[in-house]
């Protein structure tokens, strides 16, 4: 993860020497951050200094930040929570890390991921390197991943911003289980160079925020063309308003909009408190003005779709995986692994760190096994757009959507199969004290009008709470 300090290069020049006077750390947003260094009460070491306490003092407890899956050329490691990349140099900043220290951030350190993203398929926020992260509400709670230690460290005021990286459901889960705000960004809006990758198909790059607005600053921050990642974010560049995401904060952003409830992904919270709560936020986004068309479903049978998804995504990213990942090792300047074999060959090595027991590496074997994009991968990648384009986009076309809204990251998959943007607000908190989000996502390019919503529903909320330890 990332924290930045937002023009703070700059900014810092004119910042007073010496301790911050009355400057509120705690929850502190960009433009908090951005007015203390102007009046004096904030200088950039200061800043700094109080993340690095945290992180210090929390990280024993909360295993939020080692190094993760976004290239930095500097003194820490990319290793995608894996020992197997521990010591592998970097060839350059990844795109969204250039862009970044750019408009003047500060590279703290990087999360702790699970799932893919380091290299076995642990489901709890597990890495072989960061051990287990926790959930800042309540600790014996799956934080989820894959961008666990984002998440977390968003949450716990560990850094300023974070990014976290998504392929399906990467960015949304962390967000929505630590009560924070993230971005899954349409396809390629974000660079993809430099992330350990797991498919370009699917890959994005995106904020993991205490505040919809500090998430949007972040955004405007890292989108944009990159020549090491260049057919997408062409295509997607043209999605970039002009004048940058900030101009959508607009408190009154949920007046006119067409917001889509898609019935099935709620009913398995049927009889909950979440489900109440849910159903308070679509009389809140009413209230503002919203036009709620109920009862919408992407299929007559959401359950099969999401099975017919989530198979032919399966058979997509494994061949995808075993591409990508062999390219990225390959371009490594220096790495102790530089094939997918090597790394598979690098858990059997190491069984007990690896804790091969618990986890295995059936998809990584299962990846190995692939030889390229054939017939049957053809199909299952022309399946899946059939799939997106009569399902979600056939339906917010219908019904001249401009958001549809959903549990927690639960339709994940519709979006992400679909290079779809999408946003997760904090929603509640569940009986155990445990966070969920609420989700508004859109069509390829519909960020401003995701943020409009996004943000209106977030002031009129105002759901997040700081974790209390
Ligand atoms: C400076 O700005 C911060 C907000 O970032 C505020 O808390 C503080 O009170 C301000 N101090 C002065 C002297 O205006
Ligand atoms: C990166 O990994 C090396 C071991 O290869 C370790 O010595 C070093 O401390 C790590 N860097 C950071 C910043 O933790
Ligand atoms: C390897 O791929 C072949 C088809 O190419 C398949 O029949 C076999 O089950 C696969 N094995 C594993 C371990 O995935």
């Amino acid at each position: 993860w990332l924290r930045l300090q937002a023009a703070a290069a700059v900014l810092a020049l004119t910042a007073i020497a010496g301790a911050a006077h009355g400057f509120e750390f705690h929850e502190a947003t960009i433009d908090a951050i951005q007015l203390g260094f102007r009046n004096g009460s904030l200088t950039s070491t200061a800043l700094v200094r109080f993340y690095l306490d945290q992180i210090g003092r929390l990280n024993p407890l909360l295993r939020a930040v080692i190094e993760d899956n976004i290239a930095t050329r500097d003194a820490l490691n990319t290793t995608a929570g894996s020992l197997a990349l521990l010591g592998s140099v970097v060839r350059r900043d990844a795109g969204v890390a250039a862009r970044l220290r750019r408009a003047g951030a500060v590279v703290l350190g990087k999360s702790n991921p699970s799932e893919w993203s380091e290299f076995r398929q642990v489901d709890n926020g597990w890495s072989a390197r960061g051990g287990q992260t926790r959930n800042p509400y309540v600790l014996s709670s799956d934080p989820c991943g894959s961008s666990a230690g984002s998440g977390v460290a968003a949450a716990a005021n560990m850094a300023a911003v974070t990014l976290g990286t998504d392929t399906d459901g990467s960015i949304l889960c962390p967000s929505s289980f630590n009560s924070v705000v993230g971005i899954r960004p349409t396809l390629g809006l974000t660079s993809r160079a430099g992330v350990v990758p797991i498919t370009p198909l699917q890959d994005t790059v995106g904020p993991i925020c205490r505040t919809l607005s500090d998430a949007v600053h972040v955004l405007d921050a890292i989108v944009g063309y990159d020549e090491l990642d260049a057919a997408a974010t062409r295509v997607a560049s043209k999605f970039i308003p002009p004048g940058g995401y900030v101009q959508f904060l607009k408190k009154d952003g949920l007046r006119g909009k067409r917001v889509g409830v898609l019935r099935g992904f709620f009913q398995s919270y049927a009889g909950t408190r979440r489900l109440r709560v849910y159903e308070q936020h679509l009389a809140t986004m009413r209230k503002h003005g919203a036009m709620v068309v109920d009862n919408l479903h992407v299929a007559a049978n959401p359950t099969a779709l999401l099975d017919d998804i989530s198979s032919n995504e399966g058979i997509a990213v494994v061949a995808e995986f075993k591409l990508s990942i062999n390219a990225y090792l390959a371009d490594l300047v220096y790495s102790p692994v530089r094939l997918l074999a090597d790394i598979i060959a690098f858990n059997n090595a190491h069984p007990i760190e690896e804790r091969m027991k618990d986890f295995g590496q059936d998809d990584l074997i299962a990846a190995q096994n692939t030889s390229g994009i054939g017939p049957v991968e053809r199909v299952a990648i022309r399946r899946l757009k059939e799939l997106s384009a009569n399902g979600l986009e056939k339906l917010m076309k219908e019904h001249q959507l401009d958001a549809i809204v959903t549990p927690g990251s639960d339709a994940s998959s519709l979006l992400a199969t679909g290079g779809h943007p999408g946003i997760i607000v904090p929603a509640g908190f569940n009986e155990q004290g445990v966070p969920f989000g609420i989700c508004f996502g859109g069509l390829q390019g519909y960020e401003p009008r995701l943020i409009e919503m996004a943000y209106a529903f977030e002031q009129a909320t105002k759901v997040r709470k700081p974790p209390m330890f």
